[in-house]
């Protein structure tokens, strides 16, 4: 028997850049890594303690499979007191993890053949969940000059009567562009007159760089939205594998029947974790996100005085987006010459798709010391230049 044997999606699978990167990340020494989106920081120590604690009070077991009452009702809450919302505690569903949340979304809403509209760049998870409920992912590019905006006209303009909905991500990864009011309530409008689903990745609320704001999309259509969020991010947590989703109570439910045969509930004592640090987000969260505005401020600012580089406007995420187009090399090679000659590892911007031929991905995961030695070395770098 031989891979022949797999289902035919995996047989030939696409090329991966995202997860080619990881894995050359994790065999490579002395490089600076800023590859992957994970925050630097050890999760906040009381959330750790808070995790042991009930582990060792002998909460080891499932829980209900839609998630602690508890933290569904702490999680709602959050949401509709930081944003003037209204959901309900059975609304929300306490999944492993936002893409696990918009996994079982798409699936409880997709037939062979629906379509969901994706503007790209974007998370490269998208496409292939999209791809692996059945549905057919249909892409809206944005573009550099538009500050990677996501336009109302743009993704009606690729509405079918197969059309679904949408994805969108919001701080965005990886552009940094942050959607604004008149954004959101044009495409709120948009989903609300052809009766489509807004699925919003708001996993970079908490980073947001000062003069801008997050606005959920639940704000102007909560009854077409489902709100994917976590704990990965805020409050550097990506192994503990926690998040939730908010939606409608008929797609809550749903998307409930579908966790039954995948993981049932989420990790016990993840939730007892998230429960602390949602309890604490502010003082929690605060440092944390404000370590990253840091980085993305000197980043934009340093990496702009380089003439052959342009950095698109950050308005939030942990990401910066080099636009390299002036070295007239593609995202790939530029990010392998970087990787030889400077020792330091980006993704590049062909990963998030066509969309982001021309550019690449710095996560400020290190610290700032760390990110000064990066900039330096770009500032010599002259790969690929026309003299
Ligand atoms: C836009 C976006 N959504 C979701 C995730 C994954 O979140 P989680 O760790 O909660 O699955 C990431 C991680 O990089 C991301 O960038």
């Amino acid at each position: 028997m031989d891979s022949s044997f797999l289902g035919q999606a995996y047989q030939h699978p696409a090329p991966n850049i995202l997860a080619d990167v990881c894995e050359q990340a994790a065999t490579m020494n002395d490089v600076i890594d800023l590859s992957v989106g994970d925050p630097d920081f050890t999760t906040p120590l009381p959330i750790i303690d808070a995790a042991m604690k009930a582990a060792k009070a002998g909460h080891t077991h499932y829980t209900a499979a839609m998630g602690m009452p508890e933290l569904r009702q702490v999680v709602s809450e959050d949401y509709n007191h930081r944003f003037g919302l209204n959901y309900q505690p059975t609304q929300a569903m306490i999944t492993v993890g936002a893409e696990h949340a918009l996994f079982i979304a798409l699936k409880a809403v997709l037939d062979p053949g629906d379509e969901i509209i994706v503007p790209e760049p974007c998370f490269s998870p998208y496409i292939e969940q999209v791809e692996m409920c059945g549905g057919q992912p249909v892409i809206v590019k944005t573009k550099p000059e538009d500050g990677f905006a996501i336009t109302a006209e743009a993704v009606a303009a690729k509405i079918t009567p197969k059309t679904k909905g949408i994805i969108i991500n919001s701080p965005n990864n990886p552009t940094g562009m942050v959607m604004i009011p008149k954004q959101l309530k044009a495409l709120a409008q948009l989903a609300i007159d052809k009766d489509l689903l807004i699925f919003s990745d708001e996993i970079y609320y908490d980073y947001v760089l000062s003069g801008h704001q997050f606005v959920p999309m639940a704000k102007y259509a909560p009854g077409n939205t489902v709100t994917i969020n976590g704990f990965s991010k805020s409050f550097a947590m990506t192994g503990w594998r926690l998040g939730y989703l908010l939606a409608p109570q008929w797609l809550t439910d749903a998307a409930g029947m579908v966790n039954d045969g995948v993981t049932f509930s989420a990790p016990t004592p993840s939730q007892y974790a998230a429960l602390y640090a949602i309890q604490h987000h502010d003082e929690l969260a605060q440092p944390i996100t404000s370590a990253f505005a840091e980085r993305l401020h000197y980043l934009e600012t340093t990496l702009n005085q380089v003439d052959w580089l342009k950095v698109s406007s950050i308005s939030g995420s942990i990401y910066a987006f080099l636009d390299i187009r002036a070295t007239k090399l593609n995202s790939v090679d530029f990010a392998d010459q970087l990787l030889k000659k400077a020792g330091i590892l980006v993704v590049p911007g062909l990963a998030f798709g066509k969309a982001g031929e021309g550019f690449e991905r710095l996560a400020a995961t290190q610290p700032l010391a760390t990110l000064k030695k990066a900039v330096a070395k770009l500032q010599q770098a002259k790969w690929g230049v026309k003299q």
